[in-house]
């Protein structure tokens, strides 16, 4: 099994800096990239507070918290990712830029790197036969926030060899986190049966059988989710699901994943959730 010290996370939103946190935790080597200064100095900033977050909790020593940080160093030079053993790229939802990313991975990482994906939906078979290394290709997908959801999906493409998967879950393990095996199909096991539940609790709201209020309390009381589906839907950001569910829609050609017109509409408007300050509810800070 090959040997993992250090990792590039590509891309610095709120999954990738999340992913970084992890493994800097964990002891490994972070080179995190992306494409603006601005985007690392937010992830960072995102770091040190989710770090304090534990230290106040007594997760983790206050006197871990630098070195830890100090094992990250972020990048806008996506040729550094030369001296990674491994990058998880964590970068936009969409398959042309994944795929531009793949091939530009697959060219600057060592010939043995493992290149993973952080993507919720996307064809890990797609991306692996964008790279001259398809057996060393293989979905990570992560939930936020990653440093407190214990799952990770890790998703074999059609060509992902034995190797590839054992090391990508001895390195969850090492993560302090359980990896769940599954197969490449549109979004996985995670997001085939979530979105549509997000999606059916938005068409709910839209016949106006329930207030978005109404539909979580459902959820809440009756079925012990920690938020209910229009909440998470706020937090996971409206454009991600009606995004999923277009892939979910394209990928079986089944008119049962078609998005929700209240999420389109939402997210034309701007609506994203959470991160836009509005969605199905109003926030007063941006998260
Ligand atoms: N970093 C570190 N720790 C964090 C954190 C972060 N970003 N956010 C919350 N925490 C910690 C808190 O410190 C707290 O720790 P303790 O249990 O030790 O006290 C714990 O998480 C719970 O947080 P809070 O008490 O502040 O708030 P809460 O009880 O309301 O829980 C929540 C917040 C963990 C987000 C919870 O509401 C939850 O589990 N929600 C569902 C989240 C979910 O379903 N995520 C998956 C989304 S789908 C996805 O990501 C993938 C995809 O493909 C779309």
């Amino acid at each position: 099994m090959a040997e993992i010290q250090t990792v590039g996370v590509v891309g610095a939103g709120t999954m990738g800096s999340g992913i970084a946190h992890v493994f800097a935790r964990a002891g490994f080597r972070v080179l995190l990239c992306d494409v603006e200064q601005c985007f690392l100095g937010r992830a960072i900033t995102q770091i040190r507070t989710n770090l304090g977050r534990e230290a106040a909790k007594g997760k983790l020593p206050e006197a871990e918290i630098e070195p830890t940080l100090a094992r990250i160093q972020p990048t806008l030079d996506r040729e550094e990712l030369a001296g990674a053993d491994i990058a998880v790229e964590a970068a936009s939802e969409r398959f042309e830029v994944k795929a531009e990313l793949f091939r530009s991975l697959d060219r600057i990482l060592p010939e043995a790197a493992i290149l993973a994906t952080n993507t919720s939906s996307i064809s890990i078979t797609k991306l692996a036969a964008q790279t001259h290394r398809p057996k060393q290709v293989i979905g990570m997908h992560f939930f936020n926030p990653v440093p407190v959801m214990t799952l990770v999906e890790v998703v074999r493409g059609l060509a992902t060899g034995d190797e590839t998967f054992a090391t990508v879950h001895a390195l969850a393990v090492k993560l302090g986190k359980t990896p769940v095996e599954v197969n490449d199909a549109p979004g996985f096991v995670s997001n085939r049966v979530l979105m549509p539940l997000i999606n059916e609790a938005a068409f709910a709201v839209m016949e106006g059988v329930a207030t978005p209020e109404a539909v979580d309390q459902v959820f809440k009381l009756g079925m012990n989710h920690p938020m209910g589906p229009l909440t998470l839907a706020d937090f996971i950001g409206l454009d991600v699901c009606v995004d999923i569910l277009r892939v979910l829609q394209e990928g079986f050609g089944d008119p049962k994943y078609r998005p929700c017109p209240l999420l389109v509409r939402l997210v034309d408007a701007g609506w994203l959730g959470r991160k836009s300050g509005r969605g199905f509810y109003t926030y007063e800070k941006q998260a």
